[in-house]
């Protein structure tokens, strides 16, 4: 298969690249600088690339060449939401015209299990409504752009919504980690908030499972069903660190101040279960992160120390 893939060098993205190119697939990855460009040809089964999400016209034509399309990508500037929404545009484009052609596109969101909002009615599904905290309130209308744009052109829609993701030094956990040898951890809020979480290789695997699974569309939730609180996260992490660091928890509106609606997102209190993405036989290998505190100490070191 030949994957346009957008992202890659993201934390997420980086993972779903390798294991796309671990699995023998041909990937096309977009990339904003030309120096990671240049580095690409060394690694087989991937070329890369220069480009950005808000120019369409640089990457259009490769994705056309694809079968599937894979958008991990995200700035996080002011104008996130709006460079998501004219990639959205532009890849959905060029799967209806590519499937209109004769050639079934498929098209690969990455969406977040937080829009689902507090899961206060019991564990959330994919069927579950979301309710997204202020911070993420455009998310669900950019979903149901993927969605509402394959349904009209015959193309293939995938929209994955992964809980928070852990593994090597990226991301809210590796955050945890680096904090915790800096010696202080803080904790938004009483810490007694569940997160779903996944990690990241098992992850990139749903993604390539996703785009090899021809009768799957809709929505797959990513997490690893462990429902862990934070504060059970967090003592698990500062056992393990070097030396034991302080754990102090921020009131929640004194995060909210200092925060603004992110911290809405980490406060929120979610149970949430994947059963269409282990319907198509997706099962993760890891099942926790207290579990595997030791290994992903490891693995954030390691990738540290290779960073
Ligand atoms: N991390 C998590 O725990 C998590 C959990 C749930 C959902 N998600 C979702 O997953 C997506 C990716 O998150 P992430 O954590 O992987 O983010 P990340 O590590 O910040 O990666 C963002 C990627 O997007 C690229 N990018 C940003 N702006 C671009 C532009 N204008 N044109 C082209 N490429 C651009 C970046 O390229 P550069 O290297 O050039 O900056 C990088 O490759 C987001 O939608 C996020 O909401 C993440």
């Amino acid at each position: 298969m030949r994957v346009f893939l957008t992202g890659a060098t993201g934390y997420v993205g980086s993972a779903v690249l390798d294991a796309f190119v671990r699995a023998g697939h041909q990937v096309t990855a977009l990339v904003r600088h030309s120096s990671t460009a240049s580095d690409a040809p060394s690694r087989p089964g991937v070329e890369a690339i220069v480009g950005d999400l808000l120019n369409p016209a640089s990457y259009v034509a490769a994705a056309a060449t694809c079968d599937a399309l894979v958008h991990t990508a995200f700035e996080s500037t002011a104008r996130g939401v709006s460079v998501d929404r004219v990639a959205v545009e532009a890849l959905m484009d060029v799967a209806a015209r590519v499937t209109a052609a004769g050639r079934r596109v498929s098209v690969i969101y990455t969406s977040s299990a937080s829009v689902l909002g507090q899961t206060r009615g019991g564990p959330a599904d994919e069927a579950a409504i979301p309710e997204p905290p202020a911070a993420l309130a455009w998310r669900p209308a950019h979903e149901a752009a993927v969605l509402e744009s394959a349904a009209r052109s015959g193309a293939r829609a995938l929209i994955v919504r992964p809980g928070i993701v852990y593994g090597g030094a990226q991301g809210v956990i590796g955050e945890l980690l680096q904090a915790a040898a800096n010696g202080i951890i803080r904790v938004i809020g009483d810490g007694q908030n569940r997160w779903p979480s996944i990690y990241d290789r098992d992850l990139a695997e749903l993604y390539v499972r996703l785009a090899s699974h021809a009768d799957a569309e809709g929505v797959f939730h990513a997490t690893d069903h462990a429902d862990e609180r934070v504060d059970d996260i967090v003592e698990a992490i500062v056992r393990h660190a070097r030396t034991r660091p302080d754990v102090r928890h921020v009131p929640f509106p004194e995060a909210r101040l200092k925060l603004g609606p992110y911290a809405d997102a980490v406060a929120l209190d979610q149970v949430v279960r994947a059963p269409r993405s282990r319907a198509i036989g997706w099962a993760p290998s890891l099942h926790s992160i207290t579990g595997n505190v030791a290994r992903l100490t490891e693995e954030f070191r390691s990738a540290q120390a290779a960073a």
